[in-house]
């Protein structure tokens, strides 16, 4: 299996840093408050799980280490952008992202909106260029993954419904169907996108589609708790968005321990597709390892979320 806490994942993510940099839409020509929320968002990725998946998952599925590049960069834009509006006045009213004040707050909301459009126009370029070699089929393949999942059916639909979460039934199961749109789907595009040309037999493909779907409730149950129970210092992001705003969000949905034994639900959920998968084939090893690295490790995290919320 390969080890994610191994020096070529610090090679990865340094790869990716660059590659974001350099994939950057900005050029000396562009005005200075646009170049400038395009330089911090590249300059200061975060996390990196996306473009991450997505650059095991190409390489490994059949594109080349540039085509990676391109793919990972291209994800990992869809989603700064999608966090560049999602702090906006408008939407979650956040002043801290990332650990640095908000590109709307420096810089101004225009250009934070003008920022997000041109990473998505880069990425839609982007995603183009790495597949630009497959055939006619693939191409459509991922061209209609990208439009199912970037719009309404996707993360936009997903994001409009968070908006309003006030207004429905404020259900668990709405909470869900929310987390699916507006995380769920990014994590298809990571996970599933990058397989395309190797064409996954169907089982394969029942189960990365599954996962994404463990992962992306998972992935937003830790964020819920995390909202709910950390301070801004420890999350680098506005603390307690959810409750202040009547957004969706799992704790507050089932109360803590249920949400608590749904996550540890769906990480055993994502271990038995994972297990399928590498019956299948060897080669999604790389998926359980970014499980037990990633995945496994955000436990604790929910773990403490939930003891400070039964206390
Ligand atoms: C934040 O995503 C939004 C969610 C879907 C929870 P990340 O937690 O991956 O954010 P970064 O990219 O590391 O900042
Ligand atoms: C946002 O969910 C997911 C997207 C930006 C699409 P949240 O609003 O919970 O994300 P954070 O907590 O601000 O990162
Ligand atoms: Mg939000
Ligand atoms: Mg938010
Ligand atoms: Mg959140």
């Amino acid at each position: 299996m390969i080890d994610l806490a191994s020096p070529e994942t610090a090679d990865l993510r340094q790869r990716l840093a660059d590659a974001l940099r350099d994939n950057n839409p900005a050029n000396p020509l562009t005005e200075k408050h646009l170049a400038a929320v395009l330089a911090d968002t590249a300059g200061n990725p975060g996390r990196m799980i996306r473009p991450q998946l997505v650059w095991l998952g190409a390489v490994r599925n059949g594109l080349t280490p540039d085509e990676a590049d391109q793919l990972a960069s291209a994800i990992e834009y869809y989603h700064a952008a999608s966090l560049l509006l999602d702090d906006l006045p408008c939407m979650d009213n956040a002043t801290v992202r990332r650990g640095r004040a908000c590109a709307h707050r420096t810089h101004g909301e225009a250009s934070a909106i003008l920022a997000a459009l041109s990473l998505i126009n880069r990425a839609n370029a982007l995603a183009q260029l790495a597949f630009a070699t497959q055939p006619g089929a693939v191409r459509i393949r991922a061209l209609a993954g990208l439009d199912c999942c970037l719009g309404p059916a996707g993360l936009t639909g997903g994001q409009a419904r968070d908006l309003r979460f006030a207004e429905s039934t404020r259900s668990a199961r709405e909470v869900s169907a929310i987390a699916l749109g507006k995380t769920g789907a990014l994590l298809w595009l990571s996970i599933c996108l990058p397989t395309l040309p190797a064409e996954p037999n169907p089982v394969e493909w029942r189960m990365l589609k599954a996962l994404s779907v463990y992962w992306g409730l998972a992935y937003q149950a830790v964020d819920d708790l995390r909202d709910v129970m950390c301070g801004t210092a420890q999350t680098g992001k506005t603390a307690n968005r959810d409750g202040t705003l009547h957004r969706p969000n799992l704790a507050h949905a089932l109360g803590q321990p249920a949400a608590q034994r749904r996550f540890a639900r769906l990480l055993r959920q994502a271990q038995g597709a994972l297990a399928r998968l590498q019956r299948e084939n060897g080669k999604w090893d790389y998926l359980a390892a970014f499980h037990h690295t990633v995945f496994a490790g955000l436990a604790p995290e929910a773990n403490r979320a939930a003891s400070h919320l039964a206390a």
